[in-house]
């Protein structure tokens, strides 16, 4: 068996995938809807071409880029599914499943280094280069050119970049304040903690909420921004795009609370097709897809446990969870080439047609780190530079929750302190 729907589609729409009609539920996105009709192989690695397919679901990975209406590299699951698209795997020379670029995998067995390739002469390693040239990169360029978009250009006292719990709970403890908060947030409210741990997602005064994400934080000296008579000469720039288009912030105080991503678990095979995160499960779930009958869970922590037991009430039969001794790799040996079929571990064979792994959480730092904030390492992972009260070096910088290596209690009351700060 494979991925099935739970409930039967209602509102349908028709999508084209490789020239084949694919029905999907109108609003569900577009990774959904292929794992739904039976699909894990969503096309192939950049080098060795080996299979790859949706990982995450939260827009995370690249396992699930696709070519959409002739534009190349679309996360899949962050796009919801329209009547008519046009999808096309990408990166193949002939289909996702028979791509005769994956003979290089064959071909060279112990890794293939380019770099050294036929240097001894140079017209081959000139000839190389040229074919190597054409066939690297992921994607082809898009099929038109599209006109530029137009910027809109916004000031705003707090813009708070993230809307899971601590995001929100500052932006609810500013704006009660009196300031003017914009919330920028593309998934919906609650983060992970909405998913994996008690949804205590904070309920407050109306906050302006954008469906964006942050393309990216840029400073420009002597922009002549006159809002913020403290620095007149230096402009942060938010950049965010989504449902209103392109849109430049110029916030004067910006809260970072990008909360922590699930990672993967060490084992062998664990970028094949059919192996997914405790969180992509549980996304699949809420839509309403049963992602695997027979599933092998490999790792630990709460969202494996929570993925488990949600599989369970939903049908799966689950194996495990299975985790490392110490620092060692887990110990799993998978069958199946585009999709999962067999398990091996411990001297036992399981046929599964998923796994879901729990690994474990690293808190975003990007962001914060590109508004000028500082990371420091743990140890185990990255995390921003703040104090309780959200303050970083920077006094107009503040960086809330998980992504500051803070959690529950702790995590909530400095999103508290850090809402009342950013309105002063
Ligand atoms: S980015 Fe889409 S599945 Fe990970």
């Amino acid at each position: 068996m494979s991925a099935r729907r739970i409930d039967p589609l209602r509102d349908v729409v028709t999508l084209r995938v490789d020239g084949k009609k694919v029905r999907a539920e109108a609003g569900e996105n577009v990774a959904t809807a292929l794992v739904a009709s039976g699909r894990w192989l969503f096309g192939r690695s950049v080098k060795y071409h080996r299979p790859r397919g949706p990982q995450c679901f939260v827009g995370r990975c690249d396992g699930c880029l696709l070519r959409v209406d002739g534009v190349p590299n679309v996360p899949s699951c962050t796009l919801t599914a329209r009547e008519g698209m046009r999808i096309e795997t990408q990166n193949v020379i002939g289909s996702a499943a028979l791509d005769v670029l994956a003979l290089t995998d064959i071909a060279y067995p112990e890794g293939l280094d380019h770099h050294h390739m036929f240097t001894r002469f140079a017209p081959a390693n000139r000839l190389m280069k040229k074919i190597a040239r054409q066939i690297a990169g992921v994607g082809k360029l898009p099929d038109r050119v599209d006109a530029a978009r137009d910027v809109r250009d916004e000031d705003v006292d707090v813009l708070v970049i993230g809307g899971g719990n601590a995001g929100l709970r500052c932006a609810n403890e500013a704006v009660r304040a009196g300031a003017k908060v914009v919330l920028i947030e593309p998934r919906r409210l609650g983060g992970l903690a909405a998913l994996v741990f008690d949804p205590v997602v904070e309920k407050g005064p109306p906050v302006d909420r954008r469906r964006s994400a942050v393309v990216g934080v840029f400073h420009e000296v002597g922009a002549g921004f006159t809002h913020r008579e403290e620095a007149p000469d230096e402009v942060r720039w938010v950049i965010t795009l989504g449902e209103e288009g392109l849109t430049r912030f110029r916030p004067r105080r910006v809260v970072v609370a990008t909360g922590a991503n699930e990672t993967s678990v060490a084992f062998p095979s664990n970028d094949r097709p059919g192996v997914i995160g405790a969180v992509g499960a549980l996304e699949l779930l809420r839509q309403g897809i049963l992602p695997g009958e027979d599933v092998l869970l490999i790792g630990a922590g709460r969202g494996l446990k929570v993925a488990g037991r949600e599989l369970r009430n939903a049908g799966a039969r689950t194996h495990g969870p299975f985790a490392a001794q110490g620092d060692d790799i887990v110990d799993v040996e998978l069958e199946g080439r585009w999709a999962v079929k067999r398990a091996h571990h411990a001297g036992e064979t399981y046929d599964c047609d998923l796994v879901v792994m729990g690994g474990p959480l690293a808190p975003n730092v990007e962001v914060a780190m590109q508004a000028g904030a500082e990371v420091r390492f743990t140890g185990k992972v990255f995390e921003v530079v703040a104090d309780d009260e959200g303050r970083t070096h920077d006094p107009t910088l503040f960086a809330i929750g998980r992504c500051t290596g803070r959690r529950g209690e702790a995590a909530a009351a400095q999103a508290v302190r850090a809402g009342r700060a950013v309105a002063q």
